[in-house]
């Protein structure tokens, strides 16, 4: 028996609980992966200032803001062209660079000093009695089948949980005919800012998680599998796209290809059953949102939480749906715009082509058009 009962230790499970530990309402976080697993798991790597506020303020940011590497800006090419996007110019903000790994074995170790009780290697199989005071959730640890009894589930459980089954929801989906191939390589970054490249080949990125570890991702088409992608051919391509002449090659430490997808769940919520980060939305990786909008929903669930445990009122769990789904379709509709700008479309419309690139020049040459990527990309408060 528990007060919240976490299914997830992603970014959204792990930062609820050490939130929720923070105002005295106790939780348990359900893993089905083991601690090493999730601490080496390579995903996003970009904060909004939001997210860093968030971790800082509540005690975990240490190391982060040490680590951390602080961007004032991107560029993007295309056309031969390079150009630089100053948000710290347009929008008075800039992001922040740090592996969502790292984020996680920071709130692992602090959760466990503090007394925490994250459960890895426990797979939840589903949930029960979300209309009633006393919801379940149904797990398997070690082959043996249990569940454990809550007040209130938060179904943190990543796009392919079991916490959204049976949800009286709605999704609004939309896929794409590409997907990401994802490198964390051993070599020095080659640029000390994001480079965001639309090329006729596709579109590639580079990206960084330290002085001397790059991240890259390229453009492949949906149905690729790692066996299309030897790593010659993946630095090939991205030495093409990328057009990068800093751009060295180095042992790949990891490499994955991730489909590209939008999803929105609404409602977030039913009865006793909250759902956050992943499990209730995906967005396309272009617009860096992943773990920021995770990071967003928990800081409005627990809020709602500790308002319900002072003082018994559903006022602030009633609008926990509609609070975050404002700042989600923001980024949604940020995300798949962002993606329709620097994703070449497979099936090959040369008018699209040109669009794409007269809207590239129109947003360098614009500070009204670089203003909308800008305070979109650093974190635009909708509220
Ligand atoms: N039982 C227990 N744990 C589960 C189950 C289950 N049935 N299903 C999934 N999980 C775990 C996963 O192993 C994972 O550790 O839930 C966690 C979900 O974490 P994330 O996928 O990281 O999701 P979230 O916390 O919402 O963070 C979103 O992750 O994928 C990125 O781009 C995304 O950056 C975004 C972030
Ligand atoms: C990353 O560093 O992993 C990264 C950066 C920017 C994105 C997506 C991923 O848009």
């Amino acid at each position: 028996m528990t007060q919240v009962g976490i299914i997830g230790a992603g970014p959204a499970g792990l930062m609820l609980s050490h939130l929720l530990h923070r105002q005295g309402i106790a939780s348990v976080v359900l893993e089905r992966r083991s601690r090493d697993y999730v601490e080496r798991r390579v995903r996003a790597g970009v904060l909004e200032q939001g997210s860093t506020d968030l971790l800082a303020s509540t005690g975990v940011g240490e190391r982060m803001t040490r680590e951390g590497l602080a961007h004032d800006g991107i560029k993007l090419r295309f056309a031969g062209e390079e150009h630089r996007i100053d948000f710290r110019r347009l929008t008075g903000r800039g992001i922040t660079v740090y592996g969502q790994q790292e984020v996680i074995k920071d709130l692992i170790k602090q959760r466990l000093a503090d007394g925490g009780e994250i459960w890895f290697d426990a797979e939840a199989t589903g949930v029960e009695g979300i209309d009633g005071d006393h919801p379940r959730v149904a797990y398997r640890r070690k082959g043996e089948e249990a569940s454990l009894t809550c007040e209130f589930v938060a179904g943190c459980d990543g796009s392919h949980g079991v916490a959204r089954v049976g949800l009286e929801a709605k999704s609004y989906e939309r896929s794409y005919p590409f997907s990401w191939l994802g490198v964390l390589a051993k070599t020095p970054p080659a640029s000390n800012e994001l480079i965001y490249a639309y090329h006729e080949r596709g579109f590639a990125l580079h990206s960084m998680r330290s002085p001397e570890i790059s991240r890259l991702y390229l453009q492949v088409d949906a149905d690729d599998t790692m066996d299309a992608w030897p790593t010659a051919r993946i630095w090939d391509e991205l030495r093409v796209r990328l057009a990068e002449p800093n751009l060295q090659t180095g042992q790949v430490i990891e490499a994955a290809i991730t489909p590209m997808r939008s999803l929105v769940t609404e409602p977030m919520q039913c009865g006793r059953l909250f759902l956050a980060g992943d499990a209730a939305h995906i967005v396309p990786a272009t617009g860096a949102k992943g773990m920021n909008l995770a990071l967003a929903d928990v800081k409005v669930l627990a809020e709602a939480l500790t308002a319900w445990y002072r003082s018994k009122s559903r006022d602030l769990l009633d609008d926990y749906s509609d609070r975050c789904l404002r700042r989600v379709w923001r980024a949604e509709q940020f995300s798949a715009w962002m993606t329709a700008l620097l994703h070449h479309d497979p099936a090959g419309d040369p008018f699209d082509h040109k669009l794409r690139l007269s809207y590239l020049r129109y947003i360098v040459k614009s500070d009204a058009a670089a203003t909308t990527l800008a305070e979109n990309y650093v974190g635009f408060e909708v509220a």
